[in-house]
């Protein structure tokens, strides 16, 4: 049944109902406003009057209109939305955690430092690199501190204005050549060849002395491995550059292959991917840095480190730092959970995430090939990516069609219209944590709409028809924002 939008809470209200009840006031009344200088003074705001239990029932209906990893299966690619196990968040609500001051002297601290100190030694272990660093907020911040290393490590060669542009894949997420560009480099596209991969040949032809480095994400962005990376590894390096990994699709990898093995000298995690910390609406995620020795001088203040006898300390006596790049030591309740999640496996089942991840992808990938073509006909790694150019041709159905119909089947949709290069993709991500009889639920779905595109295209015109809001204006709804804050506010 299709729900009606949600009043505002600014509608529901009703002149003098309270949702608390102050003691009548036993010392003599005063205007606030007499002390403030009118100049000073806003306008009255006109608060919305209610009663406690309005405003609970309001917020838990909104909060049960978000769809969630707990709510159901999420496959959208590229974001590994997997589930996020209970214990790791009981753990992580322990007091001695959840209550420790940031600035509490490090003797009342020493279990959060060993977190952090252990966390740096695992993370460089599973990336195959020599060190870690836990600070950055996100991917697309690791991604900056990534860059901010390189151009450190070529500075202090002395070859920083010569070092000027990083090369881009162009099946790159948008994050990285927004971060090189942030970090004051040109980047350089790369094309990607008939079979989605890095087109060496035309790699050789971009790549000169004035490379910084290489951003590369493997498996890329098409859910393919770029089996090409040691001759790529080994370009890069000729010319003087460094080799960067985009590590969001390390879960393809964790356990089974290293970037670090691979040629790559510096990456960053998004522990909120791989290591299943909630994504939390845009955060608080958790983007760790690991390098190679030539670029750990350079890592951000401070380390955590482990003493002679046995404690632990900050370390903040880096000369070469390039400084700080969060404040405190990031978001410590995101990898304190990663942490968990990876002591929960244990070194030797680590693995079976990766596996499980690619064996699910492929699985949801050959089932729906009768139906929707892939957009590349070969194994992919934790993710496929479905092209719907096959119903684009025949009645003019697109992958956005089949994403919103997708809601009306109670799905969350996949990824759509990325990566750029896909024409109509989907990009299915099924992540590891989901079972076969989920899968199959999903592909039965999937078929049934498959059918419905070729018998009843207007069903998925028309879609989605049971959520609060129906199509939204897709290119407006964020160029053409109107704020609506009250009744008698204006819109903007
Ligand atoms: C391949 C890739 N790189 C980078 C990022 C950016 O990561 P974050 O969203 O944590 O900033 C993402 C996010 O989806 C991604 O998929």
């Amino acid at each position: 049944m299709r729900q009606e939008p949600e009043a505002l809470l600014f509608e529901l209200s009703k002149p003098g109902r309270r949702g608390v009840e102050f003691p009548c006031c036993d010392v003599p009344e005063s205007n606030p406003f007499d002390s403030i200088d009118p100049k000073l003074l806003r306008h009255s705001t006109t608060l919305p009057e209610l009663a406690e239990p309005a405003v609970i029932r309001h917020f838990t209906r909104l909060s049960q209109r978000n769809y969630s990893i707990d709510s159901g299966f999420y496959p959208l690619g590229s974001c590994t939305m997997k589930y996020n196990p209970r214990l790791h968040e009981d753990a992580a609500r322990l007091s001695g955690f959840a209550r420790l001051h940031p600035y509490a002297p490090t003797q009342l601290a020493q279990g959060a430092l060993q977190v952090i100190y252990e966390m740096q030694y695992i993370l460089s272990e599973i990336a195959g690199m020599d060190a870690c660093t836990l600070q950055p907020a996100a991917g697309a911040h690791g991604e900056l501190l990534g860059l901010m290393l390189i151009k450190a490590f070529h500075q202090n060669r002395g070859n920083g204005h010569t070092k000027t542009t990083i090369l881009v894949p162009e099946a790159a997420h948008g994050t990285n050549p927004a971060s090189a560009a942030r970090c004051g480099y040109k980047t350089v596209s790369v094309q990607s060849d008939a079979r989605g991969r890095v087109d060496v040949a035309h790699l050789r032809t971009v790549l000169d002395e004035s490379c910084a480095g290489l951003m590369l994400t493997n498996p890329n962005t098409l859910g393919l491995f770029e089996y090409s990376i040691n001759e790529i590894s080994e370009l890069v390096h000729e010319t003087g550059g460094l080799m960067y990994c985009d590590g969001a699709n390390m879960n393809a990898l964790v356990g089974r292959a290293r970037p670090g093995d691979m040629g790559f000298d510096v990456m960053h995690f998004n522990l909120h991917k791989t290591f299943s910390s909630p994504h939390g609406g845009g955060g608080p995620g958790s983007g760790p840095v690991a390098v190679k020795k030539a670029l750990e001088p350079f890592l951000p203040v401070p380390m955590v480190i482990k003493l002679a006898d046995d404690s632990f300390a900050f370390d903040s006596n880096r000369p070469f730092s390039i400084g700080k790049i969060h404040s405190y030591y990031g978001s410590f309740m995101a990898f304190l959970r990663a942490y968990l999640f990876i002591l929960y496996y244990g070194k030797e089942n680590l693995a079976q995430i990766a596996e499980n991840a690619v064996l699910n992808a492929n699985y949801v990938r050959v089932a729906l090939q009768p139906y929707i073509d892939s957009a590349y006909d070969e194994i992919c790694m934790h993710e496929c990516v479905m092209s719907a150019k096959r119903q684009k041709r025949h009645n003019g159905i697109r992958a956005i069609d089949i994403a919103k119909r997708l809601m009306d089947y109670g799905y969350h949709p996949p990824t759509v219209y990325f990566p750029l290069i896909a024409p109509e993709a989907l990009m299915i991500e099924p992540t590891e944590t989901e079972s076969k009889e989920t899968l199959d639920e999903f592909i039965s779905a999937m078929r049934s709409i498959m059918l419905e595109a070729a018998e009843q295209p207007e069903l998925l015109r028309n879609a989605p028809t049971v959520t609060p809001v129906r199509r939204l204006d897709e290119k407006n709804a964020s160029k053409d924002v109107r704020w609506i804050c009250g009744p008698n506010c204006e819109t903007v």
